[in-house]
């Protein structure tokens, strides 16, 4: 019998475990993710067990390793959002020493939304300056990464704070925008910056003349397997519709943020007002 769409296999390696397998059955109930778990518990050796499972031409896993971390597995990749490595940079994040909040000029009173929040890197920069950050993510397994990756970091006391400004959301930016314009009451918040790093083609971190450069990351490739870069229309709709959201702060102080490869075109071939770059990649900021 084949297993209806959206089922995702879903692998432990110990009894101990259980616990955190329900966890993850009430993230994905409390949230209303549209994903079905096949549980199962791997007997003998995991890289074996993950081999067989590519040559029955599984498309994607879970792995919940024996620290209850939640991984990806597609295409021979393992991926996480693997918050903790960033820590240093969590620490020690200010303008000088991070681009992104040279660009997005944020402080501990702003509200920000992360449009397309991936493993939520850059999230997390957003809201060490003390800013509520609402992260948005249109695939489900990704929020599904998200939700577990908080819940597991919010069990570490240094971080609590920090993961209590992050409210992830299983949603198109698009749609949640739409809601947003709607949403015309007084208690609406005023956004102050969205955020918007969209897929970009593979090859485009690569220096245009020499064809060398940085390759696309791991954690980027098993993304492009599973989300797709916009059309020009989408890019559009996506930079039109975040300038509508930060244009209704009263306070004149909102901002649109694009991530881009140094060498990128501008988001729906729009010129920004400033940008900030270094070797690697560029903030296109448009402001109100
Ligand atoms: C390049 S990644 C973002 C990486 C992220 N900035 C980080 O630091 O990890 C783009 C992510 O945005 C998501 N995405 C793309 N378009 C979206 C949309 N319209 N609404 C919500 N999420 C979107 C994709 O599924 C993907 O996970």
């Amino acid at each position: 019998m084949s297993l209806p769409d959206k089922t995702i296999k879903l692998l432990y390696v110990d009894h101990s475990q259980l616990t955190a397998v329900e966890r993850l059955q009430t993230l994905i109930a409390d949230n209303k993710l549209p994903i079905t778990l096949d549980v199962e518990r791997i007997e003998g050796k995991i890289k074996q067990r993950l081999a067989a499972l590519n040559a029955e031409g599984e498309q994607a896993a879970l792995l919940l390793d024996n620290k209850n971390k939640l991984s990806l597995l597609k295409d021979g990749l393992s991926v996480a959002p693997e918050w903790d490595k960033l820590q240093r940079r969590v620490v020690s994040a200010g303008r000088k020493s991070e681009l992104i909040l040279r660009a997005a000029k944020i402080s501990a009173d702003s509200q920000v939304i992360d449009a397309t929040a991936g493993f939520g890197h850059d999230s997390l920069i957003l809201a060490s300056t003390g800013a509520q950050v609402t992260m948005l993510e249109q695939q489900s397994l990704m929020a599904l990464l998200l939700f577990s990756e908080q819940q597991r970091m919010s069990a570490q006391p240094n971080w609590q704070k920090l993961m209590a400004r992050l409210t992830i959301i299983n949603t198109d930016a698009l749609s949640y925008f739409a809601q947003l314009q709607k949403n015309t009451t007084d208690q609406a918040v005023a956004v102050d910056v969205v955020y918007l790093d969209p897929m970009f083609p593979e090859d485009s971190y690569q220096d245009s003349k020499t064809g060398k450069g940085a390759k696309v990351g791991k954690q980027m490739q098993a993304l492009h397997h599973l989300a797709h870069p916009p059309t020009l229309d989408e890019e559009m709709a996506l930079l039109n519709n975040a300038q509508a959201v930060v244009a209704d702060n009263q306070e004149g102080r909102g901002r649109v943020i694009v991530k881009r490869p140094q060498q990128a075109p501008f988001l729906s071939q729009q010129n920004p007002d400033e940008s900030w770059h270094n070797a690697a990649v560029r903030f296109d900021g448009y402001f109100v």
